[in-house]
C-alpha cells in the first residue's frame, strides 16, 4: 500500500508584545527615522506585528507552537520521531534550533535538523518531511516555522523594519494510508543571493560584515508574484488539479499587494485566500504554518478541503505545496 502523509494538527504561539503602526511610528520617531501607519497600511497591508522580548529565541516560539500542535493532534511529544525547524534567526550558530527545541519538548531520540530557506523554508520542510514519510525514513514528523526577525532589523532603515514580526507555526505530519499531501514543488535561483539578505558571519569571535536584513523591495516584489504564480500551477499539474480545486490559498504573508497580485494571477477570488500579514506582519518562516493554524482555529479551513501552501524568499527560494487536510 503506498505510503501517504498527512496533517494531523496545526499550532501557532506570538510573542504577546504586539506592535501597531503607531507604537513602531513612535518609536522610529525617537530615532529620528521618519514613517506612518498610513504608508505602511497602503503599501503593505501591515497594520501590527508581535516582538519578542529579550532572551526570547525561536526554540522558545518554536516549543509553544509545536505543543499546540501535538496536542491538536492528540499525540505526545515523545511519539515525535522527526523535528524539522524552519528558520533564519537560529538561536545559535549551532547546534540546530530543533535540537534545542527538540530537548525542550523532551522528544530526545528522533531526527531533527533545520531548513535555511529564509520566507520558503516551511514549504521546503514540509516536502522533506513528507519525502522522509514516505520513504519510511519518519513516521510522524514535528514540522515547524520560528522566526525571531526582530533580532536581525535594523531600525534605522525604514524600508525594511516596518515589515516583518516574530512568531512561529507548526504542524504534525503523520504517515498515512490515504493522500494528505498531493504534490510539491521547490526551486532556488542563487544569483539573486543580494537582493534579500543578512550579509555579517561570525569569525574569530566577533560579527564580521553587516548582520542586518538588506532588501532591494522592488526586485523582491517583481520576483515574487512572477515566481509564486509558476510555482502554483507546477504544483497543481503535478496534483492533476487546476486553481478551481483549491479551497483555500495560504500563501507566504509578505506583503498585501503580493498576495492580491498573486490571487489575480490565478483568478482566485481573495474570499479563497487566507490573509495574516495585517495582524502578524512578515513572519518569514513562520508565516504560513501561522497562517495555517489561524485559518484552521477560526473555522475557515474545515478537514477534507484541499490547500494551496506558496512559499517565497531570501536565495531567491520559492516553491509550493498542494494538500487535502
Ligand atoms: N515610510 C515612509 N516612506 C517610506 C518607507 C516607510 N516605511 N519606506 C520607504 N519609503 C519611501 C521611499 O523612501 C520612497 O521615497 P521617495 O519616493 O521619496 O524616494 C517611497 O517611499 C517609495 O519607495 P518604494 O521602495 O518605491 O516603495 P514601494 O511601493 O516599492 O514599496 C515595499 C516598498 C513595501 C518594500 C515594496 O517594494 C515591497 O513590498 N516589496 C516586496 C518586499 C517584501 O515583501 N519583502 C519581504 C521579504 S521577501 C519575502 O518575504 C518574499
Amino acid at each position: 500500500m503506498k505510503r501517504y502523509s498527512r496533517i494531523t494538527g496545526t499550532g501557532s504561539f506570538l510573542p504577546p508584545r504586539r506592535v501597531t503602526n503607531a507604537d513602531l511610528v513612535a518609536q522610529l520617531a525617537e530615532r529620528g527615522v521618519e514613517t506612518s501607519d498610513e504608508w505602511i497600511r497602503e503599501r503593505t497591508g501591515i497594520s501590527a506585528r508581535h516582538f519578542a522580548d529579550a532572551g526570547v529565541y525561536s526554540s522558545d516560539l518554536g516549543l509553544e507552537a509545536a505543543k499546540r500542535a501535538l496536542e491538536a493532534a492528540g499525540r505526545s511529544a515523545q511519539e515525535i520521531d522527526l523535528i524539522i525547524v524552519a528558520t533564519s534567526t537560529p538561536d545559535m550558530v549551532f547546534p540546530s534550533t530543533a535540537c534545542i527545541l527538540q530537548n525542550k519538548l523532551g522528544a530526545n531520540g528522533g531526527a531533527a535538523f533545520d531548513v535555511q530557506a529564509v520566507c520558503s523554508g516551511f514549504i521546503y520542510a514540509l516536502t522533506i518531511a513528507n519525502a522522509m514519510i514516505q520513504t519510511g525514513a519518519a513516521n510522524r514528523a514535528l514540522v515547524v516555522g520560528a522566526e525571531v526577525f526582530s533580532r536581525i532589523l535594523d531600525f534605522n532603515d525604514r524600508t525594511t523594519c516596518v515589515l516583518f514580526g516574530d512568531g512561529a507555526g507548526a504542524v504534525v505530519l503523520e504517515a498515512s494510508s490515504k493522500p494528505g499531501i498531493l504534490a510539491s514543488d521547490l526551486h532556488a535561483d542563487g544569483k539573486h543571493v543580494d537582493i534579500l539578505c543578512v550579509p555579517g558571519h561570525v569569525s574569530g569571535g566577533g560579527v564580521l560584515g553587516d548582520p542586518v536584513l538588506k532588501m532591494d523591495g522592488q526586485a523582491v516584489f517583481k520576483l515574487a508574484v512572477g515566481v509564486l504564480e509558476e510555482s502554483a500551477r507546477l504544483v497543481l499539474a503535478k496534483a492533476q488539479r487546476s486553481a478551481s480545486d483549491v479551497d483555500w490559498m495560504i500563501p507566504h504573508q509578505a506583503n498585501i499587494r503580493i498576495i492580491q497580485s498573486t490571487a489575480k494571477r490565478l483568478k482566485l477570488p481573495m474570499e479563497k485566500v487566507i490573509v495574516t500579514v495585517d495582524q502578524h506582519g512578515n513572519t518569514s518562516a513562520a508565516s504560513i504554518p501561522l497562517a495555517l493554524d489561524f485559518a484552521v482555529r477560526c473555522g475557515k479551513v474545515q478537514p477534507g478541503q484541499t490547500l494551496l501552501l506558496e512559499g517565497v524568499g531570501g536565495g531567491f527560494t520559492w516553491g509550493a505545496v498542494l494538500l487535502n487536510l
